[in-house]
């Protein structure tokens, strides 16, 4: 189904729009940008997407039949956008006026919140994915078991690790592992949001499992370190250790 030249509506979904600094200046400009009349949300999803289903339905109650979703989810990959757009066209389809979802993803700029790439997704029609018929991904076998993976890193979105930038950090590490095949493989890393790990004035935090390794990562460079070092070398990066974040030594 070829994607419309204008909709309805536009939903701007993703962890950490709700609140602070990043997620004001993100709305503001996308107020700016769209006009004061344009038909948008944001909807954020750091709690969950309790918010976003609410959302889509009161939309719908209004009578809206298109609507497209903007995926701002730093995490983001094939399987989480096929389950997005498999519970986005369930809800849809409950509809009696029978409305149409299209998702777009990967707005999210190199420095995090970009109102003005994920405005500019609006009009990339070509790369809008339509909420129909991805049923068969409801029955991947992949879907009912656990992913390969030798270590388990959890990715702290919590209020205040997202304001210090957690957002495009797990971006750029996620990124850096697909580089490396190293994303949900045998010897490789099962990558899984969080909510606050609460030492939040050391953040942004991540931990890694089973060594119980907890690291404050500020940019792109200590990424690549911990990359380097500890989830594709297998030894654990000291320098970006938090006091006590090696509570089994
Ligand atoms: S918000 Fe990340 S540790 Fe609290």
């Amino acid at each position: 189904m070829n994607a419309p030249s204008t909709y309805q509506r536009v939903l701007f979904v993703g962890p950490g729009l709700g609140a602070g600094a990043a997620a004001e200046a993100f709305g503001a400009e996308i107020r700016q940008l769209l006009g004061a009349g344009a038909a948008h949300a944001i909807v954020d999803t750091l709690d969950g997407f309790d918010g976003l289903w609410a959302c889509l339905r009161a939309t719908f109650a209004e009578g809206v039949t298109c609507v497209l979703v903007v995926d701002l989810e730093p995490t983001s990959d094939g399987a989480y956008l096929d389950w997005l757009r498999d519970e986005l066209g369930r809800l849809a389809r409950e509809q009696a006026h029978a409305p149409k979802v299209w998702v777009t993803a990967q707005a999210l700029g190199r420095r995090g919140l970009d109102a003005q790439a994920a405005c500019a997704s609006i009009g990339q029609a070509s790369r809008h994915l339509a909420c129909e018929q991805v049923s068969a991904v409801a029955a991947d076998p992949d879907w009912s078991r656990i992913p390969a993976h030798a270590r388990q890193v959890f990715l702290c979105t919590g209020p205040r690790c997202v304001r210090r930038g957690a957002l495009p950090l797990w971006k750029q590490l996620r990124r850096q592992l697909l580089e490396r095949q190293l994303i949900e493989t045998p010897g490789g890393v099962l990558l899984t949001r969080t909510g606050c790990q609460f030492p939040c004035n050391l953040g942004p935090v991540l931990t890694v499992y089973p060594d119980a390794c907890w690291y404050r990562v500020r940019d792109e460079a200590e990424v690549r370190r911990l990359v380097e070092g500890h989830l594709a070398g297998g030894e654990v990066v000291p320098g970006l250790l938090i006091e006590g974040g090696r509570p089994h030594d």
